[in-house]
């Protein structure tokens, strides 16, 4: 028998049952799309606090537990063992390839990471000091002007070539929005390299000089890359849901969802907490009093990289990268002023009730601007990492929607508190 939950309203003592949508593990949702049929009512819920927006066979997260899942297997074996392209097959095909799958993946996303020269004089008519993240959005909204056989959603060759092309060209955008910025040539694909090899020779490149990677450094971006590949509904994956909801071309709609990320709340806080961090350390201010002022709600402070949505005890992202952020620094050598301060910082927070109360713990974001900094990234291209580690989640969350039986174009309600109806007036007698 379903399981259901009766809702009752308590003034005129309607009720009605609805089903309950059964999770594999985790909460169960109510259906409640009959609702206003059945009680006239909709649901209250700003920030989607307590709402379900889909059913998703994609990532598992318990925030309680810390645990997070890709496609069932557990963040830290994947950490381990995998390698980012594997990774992005798992999400989007749902099992592990053998190898000949994983070469065909490899090779059909090797064979995409060309840009359009079109897409070249595009990125090169932007502001030598626009930022990565505004000329990434721009870019990959136009790839749906060189693709539009794209808007064909529904057919599922079309939404493969999508996502072998969304994930071979972030990195060529990526780096060549760097390279714009800074003035210097663009540097080519290189198909016998790795995806983070390729991806790093496009940064730090010149054509002048041979260029090979760091191994370490390939090690920890292809790890960076798996622990930010997908994080089930939140607000940027929500964002391309919504946006390709109403069939949009999945350019568009990827490019809404790296609008999403940017802003500091969501992809742009690892950005924010080395701005936090250099603060500190440069300033005449303790760690203690930058604590004492994030305490302070007066002062519009917040421990950038501290809290989370969704994981009220710990972060397993965040461990993992703590890992590597220490083993990075200590095979590299030489001191980080603010690495001691992020240290500082962690130890004096975790001690303090203020975020003991809140359950308030380091994020992801809290030690991956400290590798990315170490791995010569700057600053402003931080977002834009996360980004292109992002692309596969949300192509495979457009994919999950699209081929959803449930399928329809998003469309939340809203409970009115504006005025009544009231009279137009001539502007003569306002
Ligand atoms: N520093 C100080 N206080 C905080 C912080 C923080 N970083 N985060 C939350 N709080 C406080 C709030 O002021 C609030 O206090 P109150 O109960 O006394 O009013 C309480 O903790 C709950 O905060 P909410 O904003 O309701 O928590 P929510 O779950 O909505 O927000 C968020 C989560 C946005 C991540 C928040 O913790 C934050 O702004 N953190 C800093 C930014 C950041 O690191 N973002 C990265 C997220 S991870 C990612 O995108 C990969």
């Amino acid at each position: 028998m379903t399981r259901t939950v009766t809702i009752t309203d308590n003034e005129t003592g309607n009720k009605a049952d609805f089903p309950v949508r059964e999770a594999k593990e985790g909460s169960h949702g109510i259906n409640i799309k009959t609702l206003h049929k059945e009680l006239g009512m909709y649901t209250y819920d700003p920030g989607f606090l307590g709402t379900c927006s889909c059913a998703s066979d994609i990532t598992f997260i318990d925030g309680g537990k810390g645990i997070l899942r890709y496609r069932g297997i557990p963040i830290e074996q994947l950490a381990e063992h995998s390698t980012f392209t594997e990774v992005c097959y798992l999400l989007l095909h749902g099992e592990l390839p053998d190898s000949n799958q994983l070469d065909d993946f490899n090779h059909n996303i090797t064979d995409h990471t060309l840009l359009h020269e079109g897409m070249r004089r595009f990125i090169n008519g932007f502001n030598h000091d626009a930022h990565p993240m505004a000329m990434m959005v721009g870019s990959v909204g136009a790839l749906s002007a060189f693709y539009p056989s794209a808007s064909n959603v529904h057919d599922h060759g079309v939404q493969d070539k999508a996502a072998y092309r969304l994930l071979a060209k972030m990195p060529t955008i990526a780096a060549w929005s760097y390279k714009h910025s800074k003035g210097l040539p663009f540097i080519y694909p290189q198909n016998s390299l790795s995806y983070v090899e390729n991806f790093l020779q496009m940064m730090f490149a010149f054509p002048t000089e041979d260029y090979t990677p760091d191994p370490l450094h390939v090690k920890a971006l292809d790890l960076m890359l798996i622990l930010h590949a997908d994080h089930e509904q939140n607000a940027s994956t929500s964002t391309v849901r919504l946006a390709g909801s109403s069939e949009a071309n999945p350019y568009a709609a990827i490019s809404a969802g790296i609008s999403s990320l940017w802003g500091p709340s969501h992809g742009g806080a690892n950005e924010k907490v080395i701005r936090m961090l250099t603060d500190i350390t440069e300033s005449d201010k303790t760690v203690q009093d930058y604590v004492e002022l994030a305490k302070d709600k007066n002062s519009g402070v917040r421990l950038m990289g501290f809290g989370h949505r969704v994981y009220k005890n710990f972060d397993p992202r965040a461990s993992l990268i703590r890992d590597m952020c220490h083993k990075l620094l200590k095979e590299m050598g030489g001191s980080s002023p603010l690495l001691d301060t992020a240290m500082e910082l962690e130890r004096i927070a975790l001690e303090d009730d203020y975020f003991i109360e809140r359950k308030l713990y380091p994020n992801v974001d809290f030690y991956s601007g400290i590798i990315l900094r170490r791995l010569g990234i700057p600053l402003n291209m931080f977002t834009v990492i996360f980004a292109m580690a992002r692309t596969v989640g949300w192509v495979s969350h457009w994919r999950e929607m699209l081929r959803d039986d449930e399928f329809r174009i998003g469309r939340p309600r809203q409970v009115y508190e504006g005025s009544g109806m009231r009279d137009y007036v001539d502007i003569s007698k306002r």
